[in-house]
């Protein structure tokens, strides 16, 4: 799960006075997966070859973003994100034709980031050319370690090895590569980490998106954890593991420019999650996807019916949400600041006066007493100590 101005594609949504429309991103959701990893609990189905239903849902895509555009006006276009699932699963004419009906429909003022999810196997690296021609310019890779009996313990279907061939071939084909990870896995240790990042770092990734292991109820790890089959971390080997992840990658010069989200500079930064972050508008295509759009009558929130089929008939029918929300503007307000706090730049002090907190006293100044976030440039930003503990600064401050 985004950053600013110097980057060609930063958005200036979060300058935007509330209800003001600005670029427009593209979220693209395509749900299937070679297997289903047992941490998971995205909304994702085995890939069991049914190129018709995938040929429908690709062009289900295509006419909703269609649909949609004529819903928003026009815009410019901010950035386009395929995530999944498995995008890099997509075929690529089908990749291709949403990029280039994107471009028709919201031409950019400036080149744009598209970036796609890839998982590393050797089938898939072998399509990462074709994707790069389909016009993505980033490359997402899930490689999650860099051990292969971890590998085995999170149920990918790729080793190390066939990871590192992976990013070699994706290293040809993208001149942007970010690299996901998992850790706080059970009996992970404090070196084993640093090693693990160090490996990514050693690969050349512009960006690293270290991600703690969350143990979903719903999912095969869930239900293993609550039968007492293993457990995670304790919470001081978690902290530790955090401090880990935040040393190795700062003495690196990655900067931790969202809580998960390390760039080796400005410019890698990933402009579609910043603008995200910012509040920006997107569009969310494919099942399940989530939207949030500026219209007349206020900030909508979207959500896309879940079920491949239904989403399909959905656009057929003029109906593809199973959920759509006219927010309340201080929902809508309140939500920028749950996401601009998880970055560096922070909010505006002028979103949080909106929301009736003053920087000198109250909840916010307290916070800003005790350290958690301070005050600069007319903008608030959690600091190094509030940061690990953001869900509870979020809390006393919009509680
Ligand atoms: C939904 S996946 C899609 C990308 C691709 N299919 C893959 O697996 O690499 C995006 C990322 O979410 C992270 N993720 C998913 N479930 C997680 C969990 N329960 N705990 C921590 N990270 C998780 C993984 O790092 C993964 O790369
Ligand atoms: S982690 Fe990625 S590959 Fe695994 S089930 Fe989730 S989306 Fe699919």
């Amino acid at each position: 799960m985004l950053n600013p101005p110097p980057h060609p594609s930063g958005s200036a949504a979060h300058l935007l006075p509330r209800g003001e429309k600005g670029a427009i991103a593209i979220y693209v959701h395509w749900p299937y997966c070679a297997r289903i990893c047992p941490y998971c609990d995205f909304n994702v189905v085995r890939d069991r070859g049914r190129t018709e239903e995938q040929a429908g849902l690709a062009q289900a895509i295509l006419d909703d973003l269609e649909a949609q555009a004529a819903l928003v006006g026009p815009r410019a276009l901010a950035s386009i994100f395929f995530g999944g699932g498995t995008p890099s699963l997509m075929p690529p004419d089908a990749v291709a034709a949403v990029v280039e009906r994107a471009h028709a429909l919201f031409p950019p003022t400036s080149a744009i980031e598209v970036s796609l999810e890839a998982n590393p196997t050797d089938a898939e690296a072998g399509r990462y050319a074709a994707l790069a021609q389909a016009g993505v310019n980033r490359l997402s890779m899930g490689v999650q370690s860099f051990d292969d009996a971890a590998l085995k313990f999170l149920g990918r279907d790729h080793s190390a090895e066939e990871a590192r061939r992976a990013i070699g071939l994706a290293g040809r084909a993208f001149s942007r590569l970010s690299i996901d990870l998992i850790y706080a896995r059970p009996g992970q240790g404090l070196a084993d980490w640093r090693a693990e990042l160090s490996t990514a770092l050693d690969l050349g990734f512009e960006h690293v998106s270290p991600y703690q292991l969350t143990i979903e109820g719903t999912t095969a790890f869930g239900r293993a954890v609550a039968r007492g089959a293993w457990s995670p971390p304790d919470e001081d080997l978690a902290a530790e593991l955090y401090e880990t992840t935040q040393g190795t990658l700062e003495a690196a010069g990655f900067e931790a420019y969202e809580v998960s989200n390390h760039a080796r500079d400005v410019a890698a930064r990933s402009s579609h999650n910043l603008h995200v972050w910012r509040g920006g508008d997107y569009l969310g295509l494919g099942p399940g996807a989530h939207g949030r759009m500026t219209l007349a009558e206020g900030r909508i929130a979207t959500v896309a019916r879940r079920r491949i089929g239904d989403y399909s008939q959905g656009v057929a029918d003029g109906s593809p949400w199973a959920e759509r929300e006219v927010l309340d503007p201080r929902d809508a307000d309140e939500e920028r600041v749950l996401l601009g706090l998880r970055t560096v730049e922070g909010v505006p002090l002028s979103l949080l006066q909106r929301l009736g907190l003053s920087a000198d006293e109250g909840r916010l100044a307290d916070l800003r007493a005790d350290g958690f976030v301070a005050l600069k440039d007319g903008r608030i930003a959690a600091t190094a100590t509030g940061r690990p503990l953001l869900d509870a600064v979020l809390k006393a401050l919009l509680t």
